[in-house]
């Protein structure tokens, strides 16, 4: 028995293949349930007691042995594999792991779209404005509060002084200067602030904002759009509600409440037990804004509306600390899927 041990691990030292066929050949010879190792194991129920502990040390090292010398020769047929094909660096890895629309994108678009059934173009503008298209154009007295220090980033650059814009509003006046109604736009965008970033607010933003400018344009159609908008966005058993407010660049102006989506109006601790929640900002484009575009307010009329893109969201979502949006945690992002 000794013997047939002693043979059988010079054998295995020796152990050689060419391919894989071979290899499996050789595994079944000495590694398989009859394998010549199996074989000696049956051999080894018949040997005297006094025997059984060496002769057991010594199959069980020889098991071993046959099970690394295998798998040194199947990896080193792997090694031999790789490197006759080449690595293909431009193979793409499997499975594909997909991305998500980030959650202001799914919002934005969905907007978009639902201006778009109406005959809505997008239109964008920049981010790095003049005081003119984010303040003067848009009716802001000289000294209006939201053009302070606190809250508008001001840059000062050796043109001028320029400002990050604070509103997508910027965007409907550089339109209506350079276009004739009918004027029928939306424009998403970026936005900035000169916030303190908490849960609700941060230094930059998302906004949409819409402008309709034509003859004999009225309180009436911007009513009717908002309907239809927030119907679309939030379901057909959605109410508006329009509350008096005001803007510089409109009058009259309004701020528009939709029935709570949560509770359907009846009353929640999301809606502070109103029913209502706000979702954005609106009103009839002030003649001085058409005029200082170069189109005659005695001629035309318009309406304009904008709102938060994180506002609505947090509606359909319910994010409710809204630096989420911006931190790019794939955990948070990936729980976001979007059919387009
Ligand atoms: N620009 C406003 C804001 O940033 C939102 C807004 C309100 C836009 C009324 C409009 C409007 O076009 O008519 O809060």
């Amino acid at each position: 028995m000794i013997h047939k041990i002693t043979r059988l691990h010079e054998a295995i030292d020796n152990l050689k293949a060419s391919g894989s066929a071979e290899l499996e050949a050789l595994r079944i010879k000495y590694l398989s349930k009859k394998g010549e190792i199996a074989q000696l194991m049956n051999e080894f129920r018949t040997i005297p007691a006094e025997q059984k502990r060496e002769i057991g040390q010594r199959l069980n090292v020889l098991k071993d042995k046959a099970q690394a010398k295998i798998s040194e020769l199947r990896a080193s047929f792997h090694d031999e594999a790789d490197k006759s094909v080449g690595l293909d660096l431009s193979r793409t890895p499997y499975p594909i792991p997909l991305g998500s629309r980030h959650p202001l994108q799914i919002v934005q678009r969905e907007i978009c779209d639902t201006f778009a059934r109406l005959g809505f173009h997008i239109a964008e503008g920049p981010e790095i404005e003049d005081d003119w298209h984010v303040f003067s154009s848009l009716n802001f007295p000289p000294n209006h509060p939201a053009r302070d220090m606190q809250d508008t980033f001001f840059v000062q650059s050796p043109s001028g002084q320029i400002v990050l814009r604070t509103h997508t509003s910027s965007v409907q006046t550089r339109t209506m200067e350079a276009s004739r109604p009918p004027i029928r736009i939306i424009c998403p965008g970026r936005v900035y602030r000169n916030e303190a970033i908490s849960y609700r607010a941060h230094c930059f933003f998302h906004q949409v904002e819409a402008l309709y400018v034509d003859r004999q344009v009225s309180y009436a159609d911007l009513r009717q759009t908002l309907l239809f908008f927030a119907q679309e966005m939030f379901g057909a058993d959605t109410r508006i509600r329009l509350r008096p407010s005001y803007f510089p660049f409109t009058e009259p102006s309004a701020e528009m409440d939709i029935s709570c989506n949560l509770c359907g109006g009846r009353g929640c601790p999301f809606c502070k037990h109103t029913g209502w929640v706000e979702i954005l900002g609106c009103g009839m484009v002030h003649p001085n804004v058409l005029d200082n575009c170069g189109i005659d307010s005695r001629e035309y009329s318009g309406y304009a509306l904008g709102m938060g893109i994180e506002r609505i969201a947090n509606l359909k979502f319910r994010v409710t600390d809204l630096r989420l949006f911006s931190e790019n945690d794939v955990n948070f992002l990936s729980q976001f899927t979007s059919a387009r």
